[in-house]
């Protein structure tokens, strides 16, 4: 039942299939298998459910902004009112924190940084644990429930882990989450610890972790969370659907969201199109990835696509070059080996978009921007801004576009970051190859540093005309 921890293990659909994305194996496997990889080939794997039959794409339509005022339980999440485009019986034991429902806001200044005539930013850092995670796992928690496990597991940058600590716990689920030691914010480093789940931290990077993970993963009694699980990418999707609603209807031209292990983008990818293949939209937005550039492994790959493959994105190079050591201060996308970056870059690539890079600075100032705009999200998240204004000065999106980005996290996810950076104290790590290994520091173009004053009247009026 929606809201409260489910208890017992129940049926699965098994309206659909878990589909090998490689196209020369394409194996499938039924809902219920505990599985991440395809057991045959190694690749990951997606799930094909049925999607509904509606009499019309408008009827589907209505039925979605009549859930949109039900105040059922089921529809006050963002996820389960669009229950009928996900893999799970009427019957399902939902686990939910009313997740969804984030707001799309219009970011004036944000725009004009941009070169944009509007830009929109829908902020996923509005979810029960302030980040996009929590759409993803509702859905992989209630099928853990749903599978019998008795522990979930992640690595995590940190999110991922708040997210897993805070649904396993309203599941009854033990929670075991794999973090680099020292390189995850305090913030949703506290958030896991308080949500009670064991938090192991490695003597090594994400990549690491996620390598421990996987082998885990082998053993019955453990429950894979991270975004290789193909539930995670289900209740992902569902954020598609509601940005359609949103927008009502009107196909943005372009969709943009930050790039890390690639779950976020595999899953709009995939919401998008299940929207296009059930007529409810007539074309696909041209969705866009962007990395930081020290942990840019699927924008290295990208760029070097020739003009065929990028049209023949179901034949994508097999391998893809792992970052060894990947640097950024946006924590939360510091990977160097992305899980879904095939079935990310399909996404991509099917919808005319593009995965690029955008420096340290790049970041933190589009970050301040986003704070100017009242608006506000983690470092990681600012990289959509950023990305949009190096696509918008390379043509790639045009100046009266609508363009939307996808802020993934909350502002208070990292305020050491912002305190830093507003105190000129940021300096992004050394770039691989460098030899000095010296952090570069950052002088941000929008800097608001706090002021030591006198406590005098005289002295705060000064200080406010010095800023007028
Ligand atoms: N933005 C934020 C705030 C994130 O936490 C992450 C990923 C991403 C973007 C990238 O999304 O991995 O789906 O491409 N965070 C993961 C974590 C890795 O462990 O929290 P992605």
């Amino acid at each position: 039942m929606p809201g409260r921890p489910a208890r017992a293990a129940k049926k699965v659909a098994e309206s659909g299939v878990q589909r090998c994305v490689n196209s020369a194996c394409g194996a499938t496997y039924g809902l219920r298998e505990r599985i991440y990889l395809c057991p045959r080939c190694g690749e990951t794997l997606e799930i094909e459910c049925q999607l509904p039959r509606p009499k019309s794409p408008d009827s589907l339509r209505r039925s979605w902004a009549a859930s949109a005022n039900s105040k059922l339980p089921r529809d006050l999440s963002g996820v389960w009112r669009y229950h009928a485009m996900l893999p799970f019986d009427e019957d399902a034991p939902l686990v939910t924190l009313f997740e969804g429902n984030t707001p799309i806001f219009h970011a004036p200044r944000s725009a004009e940084y941009c070169g944009l005539s509007d830009l929109r930013l829908k902020h996923q850092g509005y979810n029960p644990t302030g980040s996009f995670k929590d759409t993803g796992m509702a859905a992989a928690m209630t099928q853990a429930v749903i599978s019998g496990a008795r522990t979930a597991i992640c690595a995590s940058t940190g999110n991922t882990a708040a997210s897993l600590a805070a649904y396993a716990a309203r599941a009854r689920m033990q929670a075991v989450i794999l973090l680099p030691h020292g390189q995850v914010s305090s913030s949703k480093l506290a958030q896991s610890l308080d949500y009670g789940a064991l938090v192991l931290e490695i003597d090594g990077n994400f990549d690491a972790c996620m390598r421990l993970v996987q082998e885990l993963g082998d053993d019955p009694s453990i429950y894979v969370a991270n975004s290789i699980n193909p539930f995670r990418i289900e209740g992902q999707k569902t954020v598609a659907f509601e940005l359609m609603e949103q927008c009502l209807w009107q196909v943005p031209h372009h969709v943009v969201v930050p790039g890390g292990n690639m779950g976020n983008s595999t899953a709009l990818g995939k919401g998008f199109q299940e929207l296009l293949d059930l007529g409810l939209i007539d074309r696909l937005p041209r969705l866009s990835v962007i990395q930081a550039e020290g942990a840019a492994p699927v924008a290295h790959l990208f760029a070097k696509l020739t003009p065929k493959q990028r049209k023949d994105f179901e034949n994508l190079p097999e391998k893809l070059e792992p970052v060894q050591n990947p640097q950024t201060l946006a924590t939360a996308i510091k990977i160097g080996a992305p899980v879904s970056w095939k079935k990310a870059l399909r996404a991509v690539l099917r919808s005319g978009g593009k995965v690029i890079t955008v420096s340290e600075q790049e970041i933190a100032d589009a970050k301040a921007m986003i704070g100017r705009d009242s608006i506000g999200c983690e470092p990681a998240s600012a990289t959509t801004v950023a990305g949009t204004k190096k696509l918008v000065a390379a043509g790639h999106i045009g100046r009266k576009d609508d363009v939307i980005a996808v802020l993934t996290g909350h502002a208070l996810k990292d305020p050491d970051y912002m305190i830093r950076y507003h105190e000129g104290k940021l300096a992004s790590p050394a770039a691989a190859g460098d030899a000095s290994g010296a952090p570069k520091p950052i002088a941000g173009a929008f800097q608001n540093a706090p002021q030591r004053v006198a406590a005098t009247k005289a002295a705060i009026l000064a200080s406010l005309e010095r800023q007028r």
